[in-house]
């Protein structure tokens, strides 16, 4: 959602107010539903509540396979959370062999297409069979418990037969999105340590190829704890091979043994970490564990998704984000799903590739991001009605808030009008869906993310941590552990503190605004901090700020983020330059750099030269008025002419006194 988040008191909340439409589930959904009422939701909610020791305990002995028994359910300390301690599974094991030992190896774990349109089903066998040679693989490269692999990738089954090999060997993956530069893959290998990176000799976007090697080889010059590198070959392009360093995934794999049992790990043994934007310019790393992670993804999955064998699910984020981890390969997986992979863009070769995809594999439930149905919606009607979508039963959303009547065009011209909506909210640290509809069991409300799955324990708190009444906007906080939470930022223990637990000690702070309305339904308003999110993705202001000024003519700029119709966020930055005069060159040279120094989706949509930022009287750049500018901009007028946004900022200023 856009600027109108930034102030709890205005807009959106007399926007919601009004929306009132509500969608039951049809009789039909609810009665083959996995959770079919409100009262079974109730039921299972106050059970996770009022005994949660004893709720996660019989889930845990159910749905996981336990090389040695966990003594304890949940403890906690404060920040420091530990679940079924004393336990050992491998997640690896859960999501393959799990299957295999219960005769469903023959089923279809991966049905793939890549984007020139090649497609390759891998059975639970077939999939188990690659992750074990890769995993040997990584074995004789030295890998083991505690190392960190790096991964950068294309959409391929390989991405996913990569984390998991890591998983089934106790190695900590670190997927990096393949939009990322070089030097954001550089940070993030040295925060973390990397001791492998993985890549491929290239990525197919819109029928063009994109040289990851090369971007790779960059980042490596500064990554000094990467040894090797393994260079998957997708799109058949030449890339440069440094000697010793790099290998060909395919040669490797050649003569590899598929016999690699699963080593048992502990239950807070360190799963992954993923890279995400805060409010301070470097990344952090999200800390995962082992059986809590594990078992949050799969009870999730098959909560909200209302999961039979028979689904075709497709989720089309990519597994550089935390909804690939929990929702393409742990969560699905860990079940036992077929699930749909798509290598490429949304448009190519046309803007309906997603529709003819839905068609030919009669996916039965999508699971897709409001910024990628905004586009839907611009690029007409006439792509979704050429195909059969009837196979659909079930739609869900997520990354950001959905506006009502993308919502409303959703459910009727992807849904036919019959398929239930999961709005689903959740963050890369909470691991799993936190709030969603139970599709058989909750009425839906177009905007709503409704309510809190079983074992989530919210509180809106307003800033004197008074919890806020109905329809009062307020930080939103969690109360109490769930399995799925992060366990701490990587190599940053005070941050991790800081960020989430010294605000409302005892209570996770979200970094969300929230507002509850009289139906005990929640309605998230955006972040608190000061975060943009651009499609989806999060980005720090401090992020897209630290890369603008490591220019040589930037002096000083504010990034802000403005209500875009496709995006839902825009990038805008307020520049004040020195030693050279304002230009559409420099302009565009500014993007450049941001693209070399972030990536293609930190790139400012506008960039606007000002002499002087608006700045309060302590000094500090007053961003809700750069956000107004922002937003309220006409169309980019004179290019070379220097605003002078001090002026405003004086007039705002005295106001404010
Ligand atoms: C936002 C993505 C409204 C929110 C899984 C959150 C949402 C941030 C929703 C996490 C939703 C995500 N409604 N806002 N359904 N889902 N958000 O870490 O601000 O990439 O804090 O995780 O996205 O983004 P992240």
């Amino acid at each position: 959602m856009s600027d109108q988040n930034a102030d709890p008191n205005t807009g959106q909340i007399d926007n919601v107010l009004h929306e009132e439409r509500l969608f039951p589930p049809s009789a039909d959904f609810s009665q083959q539903a996995n959770i079919a009422s409100m009262s079974d939701y109730q039921t299972l909610y106050d059970a996770a509540k009022n005994d949660p020791d004893k709720f996660w305990a019989d889930i845990a002995n159910q749905e996981m396979h336990w090389f040695k028994p966990f003594d304890r359910v949940v403890e906690q300390n404060g920040k420091d959370v530990h679940w079924f301690a004393g336990g050992q599974t491998n997640m690896s094991f859960n999501c393959l062999d799990a299957h295999i030992a219960a005769g469903n190896g023959d089923r279809a774990a991966i049905i793939w297409e890549g984007e020139p349109g090649d497609q390759r089903t891998l059975s639970y066998a077939q999939l188990h069979a690659e992750v074990c040679k890769f995993a040997n693989v990584l074995k004789k490269l030295d890998i083991g418990v505690g190392d960190v692999v790096s991964i950068y990738m294309p959409m391929t089954p390989e991405l996913a037969i990569a984390m998991l090999a890591c998983t089934r060997i106790g190695a900590i993956h670190s997927v990096i999105f393949a939009g990322f530069s070089a030097e954001a893959i550089a940070d993030r290998n040295n925060d973390a340590s990397a001791k492998l990176q993985i890549t491929s000799d290239g990525l197919f976007r819109r029928g063009k190829t994109l040289p990851l090697k090369e971007t790779v080889d960059a980042a490596l010059e500064k990554s000094r704890s990467v040894e090797n590198c393994i260079v998957l070959k997708r799109a058949q392009n030449d890339c440069p091979m440094t000697d010793r360093r790099d290998h060909w995934w395919h040669e490797l794999m050649d003569g590899a043994s598929p016999d690699c049992p699963a080593t048992p790990l502990d239950s807070e043994a360190t799963s992954f970490i993923l890279y995400t934007s805060g409010s301070t310019g470097k990344p952090k790393g999200i800390r995962h564990t082992t059986a809590g992670y594990n078992i949050w993804a799969k009870k999730t999955f098959q909560w909200v998704f209302d999961w039979k064998p028979e689904d075709v699910y497709w989720c089309t984020a990519d597994c550089g984000w935390i909804t690939g981890h929990s929702y393409i390969v742990y969560g699905p997986m860990a079940n036992g799903a077929t699930c749909l992979m798509y290598e490429g863009a949304p448009n190519h070769p046309a803007p309906d590739r997603f529709w003819d995809i839905v068609e030919r594999h009669k996916v039965t439930i999508l699971y897709t991001a409001p910024t990628a149905i905004r586009a839907f919606v611009k690029w007409g009607d006439q792509h979704i009605e050429k195909h059969d979508l009837s196979s659909l039963r079930l739609l869900g959303t997520v990354g950001e808030g959905i506006n009502p009547e993308t919502w409303i065009w959703y459910h009727e011209k992807i849904g036919g009008g019959n398929c239930p909506i999961v709005d689903t909210w959740w963050q890369t640290e909470t691991g799993g869906i936190m709030m969603s509809p139970l599709p058989g069991a909750t009425s839906t409300k177009p905007g709503s993310c409704t309510k809190p799955l079983p074992g989530v324990v919210p509180v809106i708190v307003d800033e004197s941590l008074t919890p806020v009444g109905p329809n009062q906007g307020g930080m939103l906080c969690i109360a109490k552990p769930w399995p799925g939470m992060l366990r701490g930022i990587w190599g940053d223990d005070q941050r991790f503190t800081e960020q989430y637990w010294s605000t409302y000690p005892g209570n996770y702070l979200t970094g969300d605004n929230a507002r509850i309305d009289n139906d005990g339904y929640y309605w998230i308003m955006g972040r608190i901090d000061d975060v943009i999110n651009v499609s989806g993705h999060r980005l720090s202001t401090i992020e897209v700020e630290s890369a603008m000024v490591s220019h040589p003519n930037v002096a000083e700029c504010a990034a802000v983020g403005r209500p875009h119709e496709l995006k839902g966020q825009a990038i805008a930055v307020f520049v004040s330059i020195k030693d050279t005069e304002a230009s559409d060159q420099l302009r565009d040279e500014l993007k450049l750099h941001v693209r070399k120094e972030i990536g293609a989706l930190a790139v400012p949509d506008d960039i606007r030269f000002t002499e002087a930022l608006p700045k309060t009287r302590s000094g500090k750049i007053m961003r809700r008025l750069l956000r107004d500018i922002a937003a309220g901009r006409e169309a980019a007028g004179d290019v070379s002419t220097l605003e002078d946004f001090s002026v405003l900022a004086k007039i705002s200023a005295d106001d404010e006194s």
